[in-house]
């Protein structure tokens, strides 16, 4: 019982102290252009390709299924390393690696160097693109409305 009493101890004291050091806004302070660059990364993405959206969440997803939310789904294999890519539901199916690697070269550069993790550059831009194909989706949701709305009025003026 003691020694249950005393895990429980431990893990709230855990829990306590790692949301002392979880923070949105730790960025702020660290380097301020850093989401934003990964947002206007994500649009540029985007308007290249919508899908792309999807794809990075799907990215970030893969990459927390295996041993939490590190980065480690975009390591490339090496002579002495088979990472994540190259596993059996990533292979030939995860995309959006490149987008990625943009961002992250961009954001290196605005910080003036490795300031921002790769997994922080992943989850952010996870983020940012549900939230740009939610405005992408309202966007053309509102524009079918008013063509639904120019059909009806066609349909009974001229029917
Ligand atoms: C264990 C549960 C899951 C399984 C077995 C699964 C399986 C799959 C499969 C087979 C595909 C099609 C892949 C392809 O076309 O190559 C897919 C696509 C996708 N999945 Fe999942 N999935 C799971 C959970 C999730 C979760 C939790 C999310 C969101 C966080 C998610 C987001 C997506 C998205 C956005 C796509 C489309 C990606 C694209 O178009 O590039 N999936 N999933």
């Amino acid at each position: 019982m003691a020694s249950v009493l005393t895990h429980a101890v431990a893990l709230v004291a855990l829990a306590a102290l790692a949301n002392a050091h979880l923070s949105p806004y730790f960025y702020d302070n660290v380097c301020p252009q850093a989401l934003p660059t990964i947002r206007n990364g994500v649009r540029a993405a985007l308007r290249r390709e919508a899908r792309l959206g999807p794809s990075i969440l799907r990215l970030s997803f893969h990459d927390c299924f295996v041993n939490g939310c590190d980065g480690s789904v975009l390591l490339d294999d090496n002579g002495s390393f088979v990472g994540e890519k190259t596993a059996f539901p990533n292979v030939n199916s995860l995309r959006g690696f490149e987008v990625i690697d943009d961002i992250k070269e961009a954001v290196n550069q605005v910080c003036n160097g490795n300031v921002v993790s790769c997994a922080d550059i992943l989850v952010a831009a996870a983020r940012d693109s549900v939230v740009e194909v939610n405005s992408l989706a309202v966007f053309f949701l509102e524009k079918n409305k008013v063509i639904k709305a120019f059909l009806m009025e066609a349909s009974t003026k001229y029917l």
